[in-house]
């Protein structure tokens, strides 16, 4: 019983109106009560998110999803039985009070189950869907331990729920039903082959297209203070002889450069162990006061989309030529 206590506490923090970090398979989240929009507001401030960027709501379980959406399509239905709970986000018609702040006045509403025991105990104890985006100050990388969390949201949230590292370690894919082809709007822990072994073809977004539907898929996002370099030669590393370098390998390389630092996110090249430690890799070579980091590119396949996506968009848009 000792173990739940936290979780009580949170509970407790969240019916009051509060918010609170707590893990998930895939990142932290920072939650609300997704039907007090005090609460919901109070995410926004902390991560100083833009109000006109949407928050996913978690359930405890699927039956849940019928009270806040119009409908649910078959394909959506199949998805759910097929990835729940885990990581995938479904976006639907919202239901009629649903509140605007948490889908930023659209007409859409994104859900999703998490597997985490920890989520979904805090889920059922609050007996309450909670909004919740990853619990890291907007426009950075999301985090996948506790410690993440405390080191830029400490003293600002009510409670942080620590789990652990997240398993996954990359978000949830997100799914949009609001078209006649399903659309996949963030590549994530469930692998694209995945989902259409499932429903067959899905539309894809690419990463420049800025559509309203989806706010938060700004190209220029989990940008850490260093700049990411990925796409580069090694042929012209001599040209960056006085600059301090951090790589990011996705395997131990077979012949070590002269880096300053180098993190390896699977020795075995083992894609899901990558994710689980992408983000606290970039975490560590950000802390390296470095001028650069160099990531090795990795091929699209399976968790390697969402990898690719969340380094295309941490790294540095301005030329630099390598
Ligand atoms: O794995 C995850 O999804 C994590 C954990 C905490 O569950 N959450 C997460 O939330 O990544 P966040 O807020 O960092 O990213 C949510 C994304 C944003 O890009 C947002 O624009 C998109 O979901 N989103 C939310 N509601 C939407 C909607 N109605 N239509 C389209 N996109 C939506
Ligand atoms: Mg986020």
């Amino acid at each position: 019983m000792k173990n739940d206590e936290p979780i009580q506490q949170a509970a407790e923090i969240i019916k009051r109106g509060g918010i609170v970090a707590f893990p998930t398979e895939t990142v932290y989240g920072l939650g609300a009560d997704a039907f007090n929009p005090l609460a919901v507001a109070r995410i926004f401030e902390v991560k100083r998110r833009p109000y006109f960027d949407p928050l996913i709501v978690h359930v405890a379980s699927p039956a849940d999803v019928k009270k806040l959406v119009k409908g649910i399509p078959s394909n959506a239905i199949k998805l759910i039985k097929s990835f729940w709970p885990g990581p995938l986000t479904v976006v639907l018609l919202k239901g009629e009070d649903f509140p605007d702040i948490v889908t930023a006045g659209l007409p859409t509403v994104a859900i999703r189950m998490p597997s985490h025991p920890m989520a979904l105990s805090l889920i059922k104890e609050s007996n309450c869907p909670i909004a919740a985006p990853s619990a890291n100050p907007f426009g950075y990388l999301s985090p996948t331990t506790a410690d993440h969390v405390r080191e830029q949201l400490d003293d600002q949230v009510d409670l942080i729920l620590d789990g652990g590292p997240c398993p996954i370690g990359v978000e949830s894919t997100i799914i949009s039903f609001l078209e006649e082809r399903p659309r996949l709007l963030r590549p994530g822990g469930v692998s694209l082959e995945e989902i259409e072994s499932i429903i067959g073809k899905v539309e894809i977004s690419p990463i420049e297209n800025d559509i309203p539907s989806a706010p938060g898929m700004l190209p220029k996002h989990y940008a850490p203070r260093t700049p990411i370099v990925l796409d580069w030669d090694k042929k012209n590393l001599d040209l960056l002889e006085d600059k301090k370098i951090g790589f990011l390998a996705f395997q131990e390389p077979k012949r070590y450069l002269k880096f300053h630092s180098i993190e390896v996110l699977s020795k075995q090249g083992d894609i899901r162990e990558a994710a689980a430690n992408l983000f606290a890799a970039i975490r560590r070579l950000d802390a390296m006061d470095l001028d650069l980091i160099l990531a090795e590119p990795i091929s699209e396949i399976g968790l390697g989309r969402a990898i690719m996506d969340r380094l295309r968009r941490a790294s540095t848009k301005e030329e630099i030529n390598l």
